[in-house]
């Protein structure tokens, strides 16, 4: 019998709740604070924390109501543990905790990286494993050889400064287009040439390769950006946030398709917020499909942070037998992504 899971998300700025049975979708309802956020240029946590007590009841009702099942119904819960505010994630951590002792039922404290992942079975009959992922957020990107999600996991390389969603957010504030800054310069980009600048892609020479192979580097892209404004008096907008696109897709492919090729793995699945970005989609299509190797993305709108990811690693937890959490878990704000299941 497949398990209905109701999953809980507060590790930044969106309250989330997402129902699923098995691997099948129920439902997914979103309650986001980032317009309180957006004249600070970026999420304020106490601003945050107060938004998750303010909206948890409704967005579970809510859910409940899309799901057309009653809590009643809920076999068990799952919330996101860490990584993340440790505040917002606090709220999350006590709602799921209050509900699952009230309800008798088991809960599962999640790791928030893995969640985005684990949000590609849903709805998909196939399990792709093992795969290379490319994990790309506001807070983390990396590289991952996943052999069994829940249980081996191996890192092969990260960021060593700024994470790819955190680029497109520093981007876009010191262009002034909002935040947060991967939807805007994703629309923007749309407006402009790729080609019409060449900024450099990090850590993708020879002799960074040696120690850096499957590693990623914003931070002097952000500078060659920041540079190109202040000597380009009449720049283009839509032609910097196009070639900055560029920059940073083409470095992430660049090195998830190695890493397959590599590894041998001809399975490839891009997760985490800036998956949504449109470019990275076209491109990941088209260089994958040459190197024949099988891309999964989620829909864009599974991509940044949702409650059906979590529920969906609950719902696999279950699955592979693994124990639940002990009452009074607690949320850790720096969880790696080895952490899985709390
Ligand atoms: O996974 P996520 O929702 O939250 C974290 O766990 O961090 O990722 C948020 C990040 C933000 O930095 C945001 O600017 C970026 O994902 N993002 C995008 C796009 N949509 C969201 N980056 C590029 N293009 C997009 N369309
Ligand atoms: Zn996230």
């Amino acid at each position: 019998m497949q398990p209905l899971v109701l999953g809980i998300e507060t590790s930044c700025d969106e309250t989330a709740v997402g129902i699923v049975h098995g691997r099948k979708l129920l439902a997914n309802v979103i309650s986001s604070s980032v317009e309180q956020h957006a004249r600070f240029g970026g999420v304020v946590p106490e601003v945050a924390s107060r938004a998750h007590l303010e909206a948890m009841q409704q967005v579970i009702a809510q859910a409940l109501k899309d799901a057309k099942v009653n809590l009643s119904d809920v076999d068990a819960l799952a919330v996101t543990a860490g990584p993340g505010l440790i505040g917002a994630l606090l709220v999350g951590v006590s709602s799921a905790s209050g509900l699952a002792l009230g309800l008798n039922k088991p809960l599962y404290g999640v790791n928030h990286l893995s969640a985005h992942i684990a949000v590609d079975a849903l709805d998909n009959e196939e399990k792709i494993q093992p795969s290379i992922a490319l994990l790309v957020s506001g807070g983390h990107s990396s590289i991952l050889q996943v052999n069994n999600l829940a249980s081996d996991v191996i890192v092969k390389g990260a960021t060593i400064d700024d994470a790819a969603g955190e680029a497109f957010d520093k981007i876009a504030r010191i262009m002034g287009l909002g935040f947060p800054g991967g939807p805007v310069v994703d629309r923007e980009a749309k407006l402009g040439s790729k080609d019409a600048i060449n900024f450099p892609r990090g850590l993708t020479h020879a002799n960074d390769l040696a120690a850096h192979q499957y590693d990623f580097s914003f931070s002097g892209l952000k500078t060659a950006v920041a540079r190109y404004l202040q000597q380009t008096p009449n720049y283009k907008k839509a032609d910097v946030a196009a070639s900055f696109q560029e920059a940073v897709v083409d470095v992430l492919l660049q090195k998830s398709i190695a890493a397959c090729k590599e590894s041998g793995i001809d399975n490839l699945v891009i997760a985490g917020g800036v998956a949504a970005n449109s470019r990275l989609r076209e491109l990941a299509q088209e260089r994958c499909s040459s190197a024949k190797i099988r891309l999964r993305i989620p829909p864009a709108g599974l991509c940044t942070d949702n409650g059906a990811m979590v529920a969906a690693l609950g719902s696999l937890a279950i699955s592979e037998g693994i124990n639940p959490s002990q009452t009074g878990i607690s949320a850790d704000s720096a969880a790696g992504i080895s952490q899985v299941i709390w």
